[in-house]
């Protein structure tokens, strides 16, 4: 936040629009593949699942306002090499201290798990490559990846959750 304090603010729309592609990109593998929650809380798993459709609906906010004020596409791209670092690199971090939290860090089925799930050829991470360099062709929209996975979850788990801005009486009754 400091560091674009002075600066111009298409430089921050740059950033967001960046780590929007990332959340993109990890939403829609999730979304493709939910049996890397299972054994994990129903709530939460839905929160997860629920979150992925959210992400990719507004995949393109960022990056259309960008564009519409006039952001560089040299601009674009560089932004989206830093945050790469920046945002794989917290989320490292913060994965590393909740394994470290919970006692799993040391535990040889937490690594096989991990290489297995980012390093595999249809993983997070190697399966996400050519979505990565995506970005960086001169003509990217995020509406060029897929999101029809985030429609089909809204619609077949419509009990799970309420939309933003329903009345609280409409959302009481559907906990019930
Ligand atoms: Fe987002």
């Amino acid at each position: 936040m400091a560091l674009m304090e002075e600066a111009d603010p298409r430089h921050a729309l740059a950033v967001t629009a960046a780590t929007e592609h990332f959340t993109a990109m990890f939403a829609e593998w999730l979304l493709a593949r939910p049996e890397v929650l299972d054994g994990a809380e129903p709530r939460l798993r839905t929160m997860w699942l629920w979150h992925s459709a959210e992400e990719l609906e507004h995949k393109s906010v960022a990056f259309d306002i960008y564009k519409a004020t006039g952001g560089s596409d040299e601009w674009r791209t560089r932004w989206f090499r830093r945050v790469t670092v920046m945002f794989l690199g917290d989320l490292m971090h913060q994965t590393l201290d909740n394994l470290r939290h919970e006692k799993q860090l040391w535990k040889w089925a937490t690594w096989r798990s991990a290489a297995r799930i980012l390093l595999s050829r249809n993983g997070l991470l190697r399966g996400n490559l050519s979505g990565w360099r995506s970005y960086l062709k001169a003509d990217f929209h995020p509406a060029q990846q897929d999101s029809s996975l985030s429609t089909r979850w809204l619609a077949d788990n419509r009990s799970q959750y309420t939309p933003v801005g329903t009345a609280p009486e409409a959302a009481a009754a559907a906990l019930q």
